[in-house]
């Protein structure tokens, strides 16, 4: 298994460039089989859960291709078969192949999703939009089986706005040449760049980004061609390190806009943060203030994705801060993660109260999901001596070359068998 020690104490200064965007990636490529036809993906990330992706592409008969971070995908062959269990609980994204199977073949079955151990993660809401779209869902102890096309338009509200729920839904939608609206639609980013892509292959597609969207299917799709928007959780990945080392660095390529939440969250801490139109420089010189209280909310409030982002630099501010934790229920392993390094950190049901130390302790820690192991890679960076971190395959489903990028910068980090 992987381990990186990490050598904390060094400061971080330089330019860095962010990959694309993981979300919406995974969705997009669940998307290329509606059309029958070719797809052009460009910055496509170079992740462990794209490449799962991949493979269930090729599982389901299309040709991929990859040339650096433009992916090709021709789905004018595909086989009707199932996504076995072992391919789909490789990652989170597999749970969108089921609105995309059924544009395409009229039948899906999940056999359980994959992705981070943050949440019971159910899927009633996906199921129960289909139900209302006219789709059969029966669900057995192997796994849920949908079936059938969508016979008449739809107006779906979603209790929560889902992210997963909202794309399963535009997806299964996109073959119906009537009329889906939802209700209570998430308004992520990521959402607007599947949007942009099934308007390419000739959905009709109004109000994507605020809680109403209105699909408009095609029973003609046509071949398209995509740019991946950049990883804002990745861009907050960096401004997170610095924030934990000091420094000074350079994010380049990200509308700061799309992360205002959590860069107006580092400014109220104490840091300088500088927008431009597609990039950020984050600046910590001096020892940062607590925050009274971050609580996260879907787009676009606090992402729950950057709440362990966020309870890094905090454990040494000075102050106690409150971490609410309001989208997913299970939330937490990283505080334990950093109270092994040092860090006062108590929960309280959905809130963690983090009394600022003066300087964490390098220690041997364990990644438990993606983003718990991007922020303690950041906790380290700033901690006293020496961090032995293991689960970097979490890590890897996300970023790129995190520890690669963090040594360009100026970190020292060594990868251990
Ligand atoms: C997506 C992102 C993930 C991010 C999350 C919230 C991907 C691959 N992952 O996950 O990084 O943290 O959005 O921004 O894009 N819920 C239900 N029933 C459902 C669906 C969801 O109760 O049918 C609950 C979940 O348990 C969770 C909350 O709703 O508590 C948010 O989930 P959702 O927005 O669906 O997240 P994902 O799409 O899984």
């Amino acid at each position: 298994m992987n381990r990186y020690k990490i050598e904390g104490g060094y400061e971080l200064f330089g330019k860095i460039r962010v990959h694309g965007s993981k979300n919406a990636a995974l969705p997009i490529l669940a998307a290329t089989i509606v059309n029958g036809g070719k797809s052009i993906i460009h910055n496509c990330p170079d992740l462990s859960d794209v490449s799962s992706s991949l493979e269930i592409l090729k599982f389901l008969g299309c040709k991929v291709q990859r040339d650096g971070s433009d992916i090709f995908v021709d789905s004018s062959c595909l086989y009707e078969r199932d996504i076995p269990p072992s391919a789909m609980c490789q990652t989170r994204g597999s749970t969108i192949f089921a609105g995309a199977l059924l544009a395409r073949c009229k039948r899906a079955f999940i056999a359980g999703s994959g992705g981070c151990c943050i949440g019971l993660r159910p899927i009633d809401l996906h199921l129960k939009a289909f139900r209302e779209m006219g789709i059969d869902v029966s669900c057995t102890e192997m796994g849920v089986l949908c079936r059938g096309a969508q016979s008449a338009d739809a107006e779906i509200v979603l209790s929560f706005p889902s992210v997963g729920a909202t794309e399963n839904i535009m997806l299964a939608a996109s073959s119906y040449s009537g009329l889906t609206v939802i209700h209570g639609a998430a308004k992520e980013p990521e959402i607007q760049n599947l949007a942009d892509y099934l308007r390419c292959i000739g959905v009709s597609i109004i109000g994507d980004g605020t809680e109403k969207i209105e699909i408009t299917g095609t029973s003609h799709p046509c071949d398209a061609e995509i740019d991946i928007i950049p990883d804002r959780i990745v861009a907050a990945t960096y401004a997170c390190a610095v924030a934990c080392s000091g420094g000074r660095v350079e994010v380049c390529r990200i509308a700061p806009s799309l992360l205002s939440p959590y860069l107006d969250a580092l400014s109220s801490m104490g840091m300088s943060v500088d927008v431009a139109k597609d990039s950020f420089v984050v600046c910590k010189n001096h020892r940062c203030r607590s925050l009274p209280l971050v609580s996260t909310a879907p787009y676009p409030g606090f992402p729950t994705d950057c709440q362990p982002l966020i309870a890094a630099p905090l454990t040494t501010a000075s102050g106690v801060s409150l971490v609410e934790e309001r989208v997913f229920e299970n939330r937490f392993g990283h505080c334990h993660r950093l109270a092994a390094m040092g860090a006062d950190i108590d929960i309280s049901g959905s809130t963690a109260v983090i009394k600022g130390v003066e300087r964490l302790c390098g220690a041997t820690v364990d990644a438990c999901d993606l983003r718990c192991g991007a922020a303690l890679t950041a906790a380290a960076l700033g901690a006293e001596g020496f961090t032995y971190l293991a689960g970097a395959c979490y890590i890897e489903r996300g970023y790129e070359n995190l520890f690669s990028d963090f040594t360009h910068l100026g970190a020292k980090i060594e990868r251990i068998e």
